[in-house]
């Protein structure tokens, strides 16, 4: 089945309001004729209302980069799914490797901030990959199948085709060395598999699967022209509205799986 590209960029901690507002008021009209790919950016929590105001009525979605799984309560510090929501976001970013390693987020809490983002209205953006020990160590489909197995557990199969699943190899991330095109589409098809085998055909065949770590202008046709390819999350080089209308243009133009 035809999926549209998905391209969200993720800002982490950088820019403020102001910067995120300007970003989004040059961006918005390089991007209004592009139909061929679903744009989404993921600011700081404290941009995300005011970047979503300034895309409003645009082609442009807002993600939030986490949430946490209760709705409210006394968690100094969190912010909601609902919160996020409100605030204008329509899809959350969850476990990201950042998050696993530097702010303890496991396969258990990110199974719950996953069931807590569809409860809010959100669609997930879950992130899943291995880091470059366990690739050395002929680990990385292992380690693919425990973070689905764990991750995703209990999820529906429907659920499963309305998420976003973002294959991050953590050796990619910011590190300028990005997956070769056949190292992505060997694992996004091991993922796509293994969604079949647990969750269903059609479960598999809708939910799209995006590659991330050091996407750039000069790399996403041949990555997002793999099989099993959907989309990609970009890092560094969505901080700039001229690079990361680059890469959103070259997924419209037809470099994603179909
Ligand atoms: P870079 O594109 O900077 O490598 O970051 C990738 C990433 O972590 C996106 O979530």
């Amino acid at each position: 089945m035809p999926k549209l590209p998905f391209i969200c960029a993720n800002w982490k901690m950088y820019k403020t309001v102001g910067e995120a507002v300007q970003y989004v008021a040059a961006f918005r009209g390089l991007v209004r004729d592009l139909d061929g790919v679903e744009i989404v950016l993921a600011p700081a929590f404290t941009a995300l209302h005011a970047a979503a105001e300034a895309a409003r009525g645009s082609n442009i979605g807002i993600a939030a980069q986490d949430l946490h799984w209760e709705r409210e309560g006394a968690y100094t510090g969190e912010v909601s799914g609902a919160m996020a929501r409100e605030a204008g976001a329509s899809y959350a970013i969850i476990g990201h490797s950042e998050r696993r390693t530097l702010f303890a987020d496991t396969d258990a809490t990110v199974n719950r901030k996953i069931a807590a983002a569809f409860a809010a209205g959100l669609g997930p953006i879950a992130c899943i990959g291995e880091t470059l020990d366990q690739r050395e160590r002929q680990e990385t489909f292992d380690v693919l199948d425990r973070q689905i197995k764990l991750g995703f557990d209990g999820l529906t199969g429907d659920q499963i085709g309305r998420m976003v699943i973002a294959y991050e190899p953590v050796w990619a991330i910011g590190t300028g060395q990005n997956a070769t095109p056949a190292q992505a589409a060997a694992a996004h098809g091991h993922i796509r598999r293994r969604l079949r085998q647990w969750f269903g055909e059609e479960a598999a065949g809708r939910c799209r699967i995006i590659y991330g770590g050091s996407v750039k202008p000069d790399n996403i046709r041949d990555l997002a022209s793999q099989p099993d390819v959907d989309g990609a999350l970009v890092g560094g080089a969505s901080l700039d509205v001229r690079s990361f209308l680059e890469i959103v243009k070259a997924a419209a133009g037809g470099g994603a799986a179909i």
